[in-house]
């Protein structure tokens, strides 16, 4: 059993945690509380074989961004998150946000951003990434099109996938495209 450092990155907000801990303790988190810093630890069975990943859930917001380079240099496989919804459709409290992005194409913009930075930093653009696009189960809500965001996804190359952390959808595809990345990388 191998042990993998994943790090989930992304813009305040977007749901790296509940995300993060949907995949480790199989939960969803409602309620809104900006996390510092997170780390935690799950097995996983893919292709029949059983490695251990400790999985470090970041602040998206603004005022801790000065350590992702230290983040960075720590992971071998990142999760880059961005949101697919309007902040409306998430909390009519907006007051409580850390905000570094009010809109999704915010969001997705830092993705773009957390990608180049992570190629600078490892030296090498063959680094074990999947984007995630979170909250699909608001679908209604929507501000970009899916298509947009897979045309993205192909052009940097990256494997995509949507997510739900409240419907539990796809959020272990997440996690099983990345340790079979990190395995051969
Ligand atoms: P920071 O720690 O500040 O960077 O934020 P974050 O990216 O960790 O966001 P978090 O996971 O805390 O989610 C923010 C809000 O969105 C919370 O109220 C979550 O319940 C909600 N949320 C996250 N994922 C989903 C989802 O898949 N569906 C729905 N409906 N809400 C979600
Ligand atoms: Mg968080």
């Amino acid at each position: 059993m191998r042990q993998f450092n994943v790090v989930v990155l992304g813009a305040g907000g977007v749901g790296k945690s509940a995300l993060t801990v949907r995949f480790v303790r199989d939960v969803f988190v409602e309620n809104y509380d900006p996390t510092i810093e997170e780390q935690y630890h799950r097995p996983m069975m893919v292709d029949g074989e059983r490695d251990s990943l400790e999985v470090l859930d970041t602040a998206g917001a603004e005022q801790f961004t000065s350590l992702n380079e230290v983040y960075i240099k720590s992971g071998r496989g990142f999760v880059l998150v961005f949101r697919q919804v309007p902040w409306q459709a998430i909390l009519s409290d907006l007051s409580k946000y850390q905000f570094n992005s009010l809109t999704q194409e915010v969001s997705l913009k830092e993705v773009e951003s957390l990608r180049k930075q992570i190629f600078r930093i490892k030296g090498s653009e063959n680094v074990p990434i999947v984007v995630v696009g979170t909250k699909s189960d608001l679908v209604s809500e929507r501000e970009v099109p899916t298509t947009t965001i897979e045309s993205l996804a192909s052009r940097w190359n990256l494997p995509f996938y949507e997510t739900s952390a409240k419907r539990n959808w796809h959020i272990n595809d997440v996690f099983e495209d990345l340790l079979r990345q990190m395995r051969v990388r």
